[in-house]
C-alpha cells in the first residue's frame, strides 16, 4: 500500500519530501477509462507500454477493462499479475520468435501485429500454423497530425498491406487492419483518414477485414492543447468505416496517454533558481521525461505549504538533475514571480510514458510513490464528466499554495 495523501499541498506540508514524488491519481484513471469505454463503440485495449504500473492496470481493470495491447513478453508478464482474466493482444510489429511462441503458448494469445511478409513466415514457422490467429496488418498512414510522430518505424505500404491481409485470409487466420497516426492526434480527421487507407488495402486485397484497431493516438490534455472530445475522434472513425462499405466491422483501439496521463503528477523540489531557469530535482531521465516533447507543455503548480507567494506569474524554464544538457525544457511554465530555492511544484500529466521511462542515470533516486485523492491539473474536457470540481476544469494549470 503507498501512503495516501488529500493533495500535493498535503503531501509537501507533512512530508517535506527532499526526494521527487510520483503522485498517483487511479480514480483519474477509473474516470478515463469509464469515459472512453463508455464512447469508443467498440473494444478499448489498454496499451501497456504507456504506463505499466500495477496501480494504473487495477484502476483500469475496475473500469472495466480487461484487453490490453502488450509489446513484450515482460508486459504479458506484468499484465497477468495485476489482471486475472487479462485478455492480451501482441500488437508490436517486430517480434522474437521465442516471444511469438510464449505469448501462444503461455499467455494464450492469438492475435498478432504484422507488417511485413518476414514477419508473417516468422509467425506461421514458430507456430505452425495460423488458421487460429487473428493477423492484423500494420498499414502505414501519413504522419504529421500528431505531437509525437511514430511515423516511419512501422507501417507496410499500401500494396504490401493488401497482399498481407491476402495470405493472411488465405491461410485461414481472421485478417485484420490497424494503423497508429502518432501519439496526441490533435485532428480526429487523421483517424478518418487512415481508415480510408485500411479500407484501401482491403479493396485491394479483396478481402473483409475481421476488424480494424484504430490505434492508440487520442490526446490528452496539455497547456494550450485542449483536444476536442472523444466523440469527435468516434464519429470520425464511424463516417470512414460506412462510407468504405465496412459498417459492422468490429472496431478496436489502443489508447494509452488518453487513459493514463492525467492518473499521475509529479512533486518536484527546486534545488535552485537563476532568474527564470529552475533547477528542479527530477526531470527528463525521471518522472518529466516527455519534457523531452516542446509542444506538450505540462501543467505546474507551486506547492508551498508555509507562508505567502506572490499573486503575480511569470515564464520560467525547466533544468533536470543530471549533467546531460538534454535534461531541460523552455516550457514556458507560468509559475508564481517569487518562487524560489526550496520551493516545491506539481508537474501534471506525467502518468503517460513517464513512470515508465525513468531511469537512475547519474545515482538519482528514482521518485517514490504515493497516492492523491484531489483531481488531476488538467482534467480532458469531454472525457471526464463526473468528480471534477468546476474550478478544476480550466485549461490552464492553476495554484494551490
Ligand atoms: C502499437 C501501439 N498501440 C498503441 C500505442 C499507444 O499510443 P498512445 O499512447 O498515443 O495512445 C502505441 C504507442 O506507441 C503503439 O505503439
Amino acid at each position: 500500500m503507498t501512503e495516501r495523501f488529500a493533495s500535493a499541498l498535503d503531501l509537501a506540508s507533512r512530508r517535506r519530501p527532499s526526494q521527487p514524488v510520483l503522485c498517483r491519481r487511479p480514480h483519474a484513471i477509473i474516470d478515463q477509462a469509464k469515459a472512453f469505454i463508455g464512447t469508443f463503440p467498440g473494444e478499448v485495449l489498454y496499451a501497456v507500454k504507456c504506463n505499466d504500473d500495477a496501480i494504473v492496470l487495477a484502476a483500469l481493470a475496475q473500469a472495466g477493462l480487461r484487453t490490453f495491447d502488450v509489446a513484450s513478453l515482460g508486459e504479458m508478464a506484468t499484465v497477468a499479475a495485476a489482471v486475472e482474466d487479462a485478455q492480451l493482444y501482441f500488437m508490436h510489429p517486430v517480434k522474437p520468435p521465442e516471444a511469438i511462441a510464449a505469448a501462444y503458448s503461455r499467455f494464450g494469445v492469438r492475435c498478432f501485429a504484422l507488417d511485413h511478409p518476414d514477419e508473417l513466415a516468422k509467425i506461421r514457422s514458430v507456430l505452425g500454423r495460423i488458421d487460429d490467429l487473428e493477423l492484423m496488418v500494420r498499414v502505414a498512414v501519413p504522419t504529421g497530425t500528431a505531437v509525437c510522430e511514430l511515423g516511419g518505424k512501422f507501417g507496410a505500404p499500401l500494396d504490401m498491406a493488401a497482399s498481407l491481409l491476402r495470405e493472411a485470409a488465405e491461410g485461414g487466420a481472421r485478417p485484420g487492419l490497424t494503423f497508429h497516426v502518432g501519439s496526441q492526434c490533435m485532428s480526429p480527421g487523421a483517424y478518418a483518414n487512415a481508415v480510408r487507407i485500411a479500407a484501401q488495402a482491403a479493396r485491394q486485397a479483396g478481402v473483409r477485414p475481421w476488424a480494424i484497431d484504430v490505434g492508440g493516438g487520442f490526446p490528452s490534455a496539455y497547456v494550450g492543447l485542449s483536444p476536442q472530445p472523444l466523440a469527435d475522434y468516434v464519429a470520425e472513425v464511424l463516417q470512414a468505416m460506412a462510407a468504405a462499405g465496412l459498417s459492422g466491422v468490429a472496431l478496436r483501439a489502443e489508447p494509452g496517454r488518453a487513459l493514463a496521463a492525467s492518473g499521475a503528477s509529479a512533486l518536484v523540489r527546486v534545488e535552485l533558481r537563476k532568474e527564470d531557469a529552475l533547477y528542479l530535482n527530477d526531470g527528463v531521465y525521471g518522472t518529466l521525461a516527455e519534457l523531452t516533447f516542446p509542444e506538450l507543455v505540462l501543467p505546474t503548480r507551486l506547492v508551498r505549504p508555509f507562508g505567502p507567494h506572490s499573486q503575480e506569474d511569470r515564464d520560467f524554464r525547466f533544468f533536470g538533475p543530471t549533467c546531460d544538457s538534454l535534461d531541460a525544457a523552455e516550457g514556458p511554465f507560468r509559475l508564481p514571480s517569487d518562487i524560489r530555492t526550496g520551493d516545491w511544484i506539481e508537474v501534471g500529466q506525467v502518468g503517460a510514458y513517464g513512470v515508465v521511462l525513468s531511469t537512475g542515470f547519474n545515482g538519482l533516486e528514482t521518485a517514490t510513490a504515493v497516492t492523491l485523492d484531489d483531481p488531476p491539473l488538467l482534467p480532458l474536457p469531454g472525457h471526464v464528466v463526473s468528480s471534477v470540481p468546476t474550478s478544476a476544469r480550466a485549461d490552464r494549470p492553476r495554484r494551490v499554495a
